[in-house]
């Protein structure tokens, strides 16, 4: 455990009392030495119970991903025909049968958590653990946007027309159950692009939501490229919005197109970043390193929440590193079918080459920290996690999205750290690790960032408790899962007696 009385060289005339305590338990300082396959399992509650995972495991193995269709120009410009001619009835259902719709989904979302959890894993090679959460928080997506809605009233939830949902791969459930549910709820009809990659993950939530009783003219799934079907859905004049997450670069492209199509069609775009964790002196190496690797290497890096940057300060930076490499040397690195597999594969072969050679290039330009080790040869794409010592933050060209921690060690003023990060452009997710309660308020009130987490991980917000979204190059907001999301689906009309 961390020494109360440690010096604090950064504390610059923080009175030692302003420090708090180093806890009296022990903290999980083993975590990376224990046996046992619940390491990164924030779900722990289900996967550690076998009666709860054998029935993941056989869904697993007993699930085959089938091809889709993918759908032709002719196709597009039929859907939205289809969405407009759909958008009357369903705009005029009232808000509270819209929800129930959406509540109904949720029931079967929770019921068939298992089979589920099968397409997502063979789909998009995510672990089990990585799966039970993201089932979940689509299921919580889906009760949090009807009760939003239902409380907003119908007078407010008149949706705007015909929204096109583009989607990623890498929460291929929760995050395109989330967008699509929060255009429906309010009263548009939907063009669903969900990623390439993951398009059978797409058609399950889909029929689920047909199913519950959202009608055939108010969600029409397309899928096939961004450069196809999503530009075509983007550049057509009768949809009324985008909802989009992935790249800033592929946000700015639609931003262009639909500012240059004039009127009033709408952008909530979710994208990147180049997230930090600062860690002051007083902080608790156990605590922060078990942050680190759950925020850096969980869904092997794939997720636009993950950490990028780790900045320690000097004065502990060396024992941080120590017991990063531990870390590393402790994680496993193999099957996301496997129970016991901390870190899966990247999603495919592209992404694999990508973030190789981006690896290649800092281990030219950077100094390597540690790197961990591949258990299971015969699965493909895995790519170990890893993790390199910078200079200077500028070494940071570009996010790496995949298992890659850059640390910087830092001095002086961590208001000068913030300021730094700031100054990279974007502003998703923040970390900040003390134990000085007024410096974490001052640096979280001088980051320029959407989601600081203090004394914790950074990923994985909850629906409704957290809402998500950034900041910059990071997004146009709002938040999804916060009370303010759906207001951007609806018409913004003024009534007498309403602002
Ligand atoms: N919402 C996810 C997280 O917080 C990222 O999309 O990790």
């Amino acid at each position: 455990l961390a020494d109360p009385q440690v010096a604090v060289p950064e504390l610059l005339g923080c009175p030692l009392e302003d420090v708090r305590p180093a806890p009296t338990q022990p903290l999980p300082s083993q975590l990376y030495r224990a046996a046992g396959d619940q390491r990164l399992n924030s779900t722990g509650a289900d996967l550690a119970d076998p009666a709860q995972r054998a029935p993941l495991a056989a869904a697993v193995a007993a699930t085959q991903v089938q091809a889709v269709p993918l759908a032709s120009p002719t196709d597009v410009q039929d859907a939205v025909v289809r969405l407009q001619g759909g958008f009357k009835a369903w705009s005029e259902t009232p808000v509270a049968q819209r929800a129930a719709v959406l509540r109904r989904a949720a029931d079967a979302m929770d019921a068939q958590l298992a089979p589920l959890c099968g397409l997502l894993v063979k789909e998009a090679h995510k672990t089990l653990a990585d799966c039970v959460a993201e089932v979940r928080e689509a299921v919580d997506f889906l009760r949090y946007y009807a009760d939003e809605a239902e409380s907003a009233g119908d007078a407010a939830m008149q949706g705007r027309g015909v929204f096109v949902c583009i989607s990623p791969w890498n929460f291929p459930l929760a995050i395109f159950a989330g967008q699509v549910v929060a255009a429906l709820v309010a009263g548009n009809t939907v063009a669903a692009k969900p990623a390439e990659q993951t398009p059978a993950v797409a058609a399950a939530c889909v029929r689920l939501l047909h199913e519950a009783g959202v009608p055939e003219d108010a969600l029409v799934l397309l899928n096939g490229a961004g450069e196809t079907v999503g530009a075509a859905l983007v550049a057509h004049p009768a949809t009324a919005g985008v909802c989009f997450t992935g790249s800033t670069q592929v946000a700015k492209i639609i931003h262009k197109t639909l500012a240059q199509s004039g009127g009033d069609r709408v952008l909530i775009a979710e994208t990147g970043g180049l997230n930090a964790m600062v860690v002051d002196s007083t902080a608790l190496p156990e605590q922060v390193v078990d942050a680190v690797v759950q925020s850096a290497f969980r869904s092997a890096g794939q997720r636009c929440s993950a950490l990028r940057l780790l900045c320690v300060h000097e004065a502990v930076a060396d024992g941080v590193i120590e017991m990063i490499k531990g870390a590393l040397a402790e994680l496993r690195v193999g099957d996301p079918a496997n129970l016991a597999t901390d870190v899966g594969p990247l999603i495919d072969a592209e992404a694999f080459t990508g973030i190789s050679a981006q690896v290649a290039r800092l281990h030219r330009e950077a100094q390597l920290i540690a790197e961990g080790r591949v258990q299971d040869g015969q699965v493909p794409n895995l790519l170990p996690p890893i993790a390199f010592e910078v200079r200077d933050m500028a070494e940071l060209k570009t996010e790496i999205f995949g298992p890659v921690l850059h640390v910087l060690r830092w001095k002086g003023e961590p208001d000068a750290v913030i300021e730094r990060i700031n100054a990279l452009g974007y502003g998703l997710t923040l970390g900040i690790q003390t134990r000085i309660d007024t410096r974490a308020e001052r640096l979280a009130d001088l980051a320029a960032i959407g989601n600081v987490y203090v004394n914790r991980n950074i990923i994985g917000a909850v629906v409704g408790v957290q809402p998500f979204g950034g900041e910059g190059l990071s997004g146009t907001g709002p938040k999804a899962g916060g009370p303010n999301y759906l207001w951007r689906f609806v018409r913004p009309q003024a009534l007498p007696g309403r602002p």
